[in-house]
């Protein structure tokens, strides 16, 4: 465990912004886990739970607390059955590491989330998706502590209310993920269904291993996000809506073209990168340093120069434009740490 003091959180999140964070403890393990708490509690602090920081604003401000950096190593395998296998990932794996872990190994599941920022333990909080597949597709369970007690507890994927970029560790306040465990096939089969795979497939790119699949989608990833070792950013900013299949009807009445996916048997997702680009022309939409990914409007791109206050506006003029469009209130995906 190491305990720094003043560390600028735009060192610690892909963004690359935010003021100084008071305290910043390293942990490893689980004892660290309940020392960066006690040490908290002790100076009466806050604390925030981080990991690989690629899904927080961090305010420019700065946080006046102690944020718990889970550092936990490790992926080890188990068999579980002739055709399926357990990896189990510390919380500080990083989750791309994980997935080549993954396809070296011959496994299938994760294959189609290669490329994704991030550590394993922030895996779950937000129920990463990515080309058709989502996280919960291949979780199994969790070890995490709980918000008021030093134990760990297994939690069980249906314990976690798994939903679209969603998941009862973002609602409930306080859980820190020490390890996940994917249970992966050994007998599975591409997933191509997402139009940007099916085009490579239909060229007659060799998709048939996982290795070959997650290859495919990073150079997917590379031609439509902007290259974090260049600008900071935290991938997509918002979610994309979900709203009632009878509204999202009459609005690709009113926006022929608008891409509608069915999410339940009430509901539809809508394609907010299409609105920003086709209904509001908001591509590069800027405010300070702040903007709209020219190649994908539903990213926010922090420049040279940018401020979290400049996020902040810029999200907010991006609401409200939305909202008056199309009627629709959108939801943020980033976190704030705050
Ligand atoms: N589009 C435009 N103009 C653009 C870009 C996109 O009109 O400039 C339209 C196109 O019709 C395109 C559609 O928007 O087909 C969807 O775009 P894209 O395939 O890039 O996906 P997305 O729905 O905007 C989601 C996830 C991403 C994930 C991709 C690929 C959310 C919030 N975002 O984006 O996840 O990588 O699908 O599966 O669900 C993240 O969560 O941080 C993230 C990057």
């Amino acid at each position: 465990m190491t305990t720094r003091e003043h560390v600028p959180l735009r060192t610690l999140t892909t963004f690359r912004l935010g003021g100084d964070a008071r305290f910043v403890i390293d942990c490893e393990n689980e004892a660290d886990v309940y020392a960066a708490r006690a040490f908290a509690k002790e100076r009466g602090l806050p604390s925030y739970v981080l990991g690989g920081g690629s899904n927080v604003l961090a305010a420019d401000d700065g946080y006046a607390g102690v944020i718990i950096r889970m550092n936990v190593p490790g992926i080890a395998e188990e068999a579980v059955a002739e055709d399926a296998a357990r990896l189990i990932a510390g919380a500080g794996v990083s989750w791309d590491t994980l997935v080549a872990e993954a396809a070296r190994r011959g496994l299938w599941g994760v294959e189609n989330l290669a490329g994704i920022p991030g550590t394993a333990g922030a895996a779950p909080v937000q129920n990463i998706g990515a080309y058709g597949t989502e996280l919960s597709g291949s979780l199994e369970w969790i070890d995490a502590v709980p918000a008021d007690a030093d134990r760990v507890e297994r939690l069980a994927a249906a314990e976690l209310a798994l939903a679209y970029r969603d998941s009862r560790l973002k609602r409930e306040k306080g859980w820190i993920v020490l390890r996940i465990a994917l249970r992966l096939r050994r007998d599975g089969a591409p997933m191509l269904a997402y139009r940007d795979l099916a085009s490579r497939k239909e060229a007659g790119e060799p998709l048939r291993t996982p290795a070959e699949v997650g290859r495919a989608v990073r150079e997917i990833r590379a031609g439509k996000f902007p290259d974090l070792s260049v600008s900071g950013t935290a991938g997509s900013f918002f979610k994309n809506p979900v709203i009632r299949s009878a509204e999202a009807k009459a609005l690709a009445e009113r926006y022929p073209g608008l891409p509608v996916y069915p999410a339940d048997e009430e509901t539809s997702k809508v394609s907010l990168a299409w609105i920003l680009d086709c209904v509001l022309d908001a591509r590069g939409l800027s405010v300070g340093g702040a903007r709209l990914f020219e190649r994908q409007p539903i990213v926010i791109v922090a420049g040279d120069g940018a401020t979290a206050k400049d996020v902040e506006l810029l999200a907010e003029t991006v609401a409200r434009r939305v909202e008056e469009a199309t009627g629709i209130s959108i939801e943020r995906e980033v976190r704030t740490l705050a």
